[in-house]
């Protein structure tokens, strides 16, 4: 069976093709807004704009074509609304104009299912960690339970906006952690409540800051401060259920300083670590066909009436949605 995935939760329109468990391609084109963030007319613009692009560069590199697609499996949400309808709408074109099965996908089901296959790994704790989301999983009859998660803004949303109050050319994670490196520790708001994360404090602290330190020395000290707090609830979470496999996923799973620390601390835990390559960590089309193609084993197509986009769809929510 061969899965089409659509990508367009956020800055990234990407298609990838699946065909039973192999990837055959991943054609990802993510929006460079600078320094202005995510504006969700832009975003919408830039995906309908590519989508013709990367849907055939990503055919031509499986070495199919739409007429050999099975299913088509699109990204449903969390997400932003506007870029968001640009996938969803393409996915349902495609699919009653070639007359194919449809299925939507929970974006953060399909970082955690690929992150599990890429990692040969079974139920293991997952850390998801993106723009919007910081949570931690664990799975449960085939669903996903949310343990603990942040309780204002993600941990990728925070690199973002201190990014964004620095002034940095690229206002994103990957440019703060580059300015980060070799920086002095200055100390921060840290704040774990139990297994949930807040992190809108250390932003504004780090914010008022700006004039007494370095660019480098904060970018540096907000990294630590958060990837601290984030392997404190992670390690609670690891002694609460006895996991002995942690799976880290997401944009900022990506984080080599975030993958050092918790290394460490599965080592002198005894609990194996996990992560997959960047470009499945990145927002990306494969991780959708992939994770569709499970969820059409085990709950046939979506009628295309709920073939819609759901801007809040937390991934404890897939039972209510699918069932
Ligand atoms: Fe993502």
């Amino acid at each position: 069976m061969i899965t089409l995935g659509i990508e367009s939760t956020a800055h990234t329109l990407s298609i990838g093709i699946e065909e039973n468990g192999k990837i055959l391609s991943n054609v990802i084109d993510m929006y460079n807004g600078g320094n202005e963030g995510l504006i969700p007319r832009k975003l919408a613009d830039h995906h309908a704009a590519v989508f013709a692009s990367v849907l055939s560069k990503s055919l031509e590199i499986a070495g199919t074509t739409i007429k050999d697609v099975d299913l088509i499996a699109f990204s449903q949400g969390p997400g932003i609304g506007s870029p968001l309808s640009v996938g969803v709408s393409g996915a349902k074109f495609l699919a009653l104009i070639h007359d194919k099965k449809i299925i939507g996908v929970n974006h953060p089901y399909a970082h955690v299912k690929i992150s599990e296959h890429c990692c040969n790994m079974e139920q293991p704790l997952v850390l998801y960690l993106s723009g919007g989301n910081s949570q931690l999983l664990i799975e449960e009859n085939g669903y996903y339970d949310v343990l603990g998660e942040t309780l204002d803004i993600g941990i990728g949303n925070l690199f973002d906006n201190f990014a964004r109050s620095l002034k940095l050319e690229h206002a994103h994670g990957a440019a703060l952690a580059k300015l980060a490196e070799g920086g002095e520790y200055v100390e921060l708001p840290y704040t774990v409540k139990g297994m949930n994360l807040v992190f809108s404090g250390l932003l504004t602290s780090a914010e008022k800051h700006i004039s007494k330190h370095s660019k480098k020395d904060l970018a540096f000290s907000l990294m630590e401060t958060s990837f601290a707090m984030t392997c404190e609830v992670t390690e609670r979470a690891l002694f609460l259920t006895k996991k002995k496999n942690l799976l880290v996923c997401g944009g900022v799973a990506q984080n080599r300083r975030l993958q050092e620390m918790l290394k460490i601390m599965c080592k002198e835990d005894d609990v194996i670590f996990g992560v997959a390559p960047d470009e499945y960590n990145r927002d990306n089309g494969a991780m959708i066909a992939y994770a569709g193609s499970l969820l059409y084993k085990k709950y046939g197509a979506m009628p295309i009436e709920n073939c819609i986009p759901i801007t809040n769809y937390r991934i404890d929510r897939m039972k209510e949605i699918l069932d």
